[in-house]
């Protein structure tokens, strides 16, 4: 089993780029953002929490993410490995993944970090807010306010990796063909 962390700020391209390198790789997704969005559009109890914070650019409790990746583990056993995608966002959530993965005696092989400017960013995600539907997308203070959350708890995540080799930052500016490449060459690197 390989397992990814695609790693960047809001509007990096890690759902553009997870597309690809799962159906490149076998890989199964795993978007937390995707997920409490599931649960939002469900209703349920914890999408009603989840979106008074996302709604304001904020980051959900740790516990939240952390028991739905744990259950998403659990209910894909014979997977090929996982591209975890906007997961893990701080500290507490990279050591309960790498202990959650112990158990299952794999670990991450890969840490891809992608680097945007803020401007790039903000500009993405406001041309994206025009279509998408998503109410964090829609107002220039809640995408300023991501990025911030991004900076200030985020980023450490990679400084964590770091310490096991296993990071590797990947310009995430031009072509989404060219980017895909990049990522795609250091997988290659490190899964033969
Ligand atoms: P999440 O859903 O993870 O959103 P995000 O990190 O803010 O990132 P996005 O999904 O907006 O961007 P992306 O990097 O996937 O880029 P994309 O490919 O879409 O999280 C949402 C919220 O959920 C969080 O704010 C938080 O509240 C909560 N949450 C989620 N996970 C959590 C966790 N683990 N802990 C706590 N809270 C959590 O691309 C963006 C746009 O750019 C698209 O329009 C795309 O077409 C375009 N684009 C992509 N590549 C390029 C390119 N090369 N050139 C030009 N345009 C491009
Ligand atoms: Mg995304």
């Amino acid at each position: 089993m390989f397992h990814i962390i695609l790693f960047g700020p809001p509007g990096s391209g890690k759902g553009t780029q997870s597309e690809k390198l799962i159906a490149a790789y076998g890989l199964k997704h795993l978007s937390t953002g995707d997920l409490l969005r599931t649960e939002i559009n469900n209703k349920t109890a914890l999408g009603l929490e989840a979106k008074s914070l996302m709604d304001k650019g904020q980051l959900v409790p740790d516990d939240v993410v952390i028991g739905m990746i744990s259950a998403a583990l659990d209910a894909n056993p014979g997977t090929k490995g996982f591209l975890f995608d906007g997961f893990p966002r701080t500290k507490a959530q990279a050591e309960a993944l790498d202990n959650l993965l112990k158990l299952k005696n794999g670990e991450i092989g890969v840490f891809l970090a992608m680097q945007v400017s803020e401007e790039e960013l903000v500009k993405r995600l406001l041309n994206r807010g025009l279509t998408s539907g998503r109410s964090d997308d829609t107002n220039e203070q809640v995408i300023r306010s991501r990025i911030v959350e991004y900076n200030s708890k985020t980023s450490a995540v990679a400084d964590y990796y770091q310490q096991f080799g296993k990071v590797v930052l990947i310009k995430g500016e031009g072509s989404v063909d060219d980017i895909f490449n990049a990522l795609s060459h250091e997988i290659n690197a490190r899964m033969a």
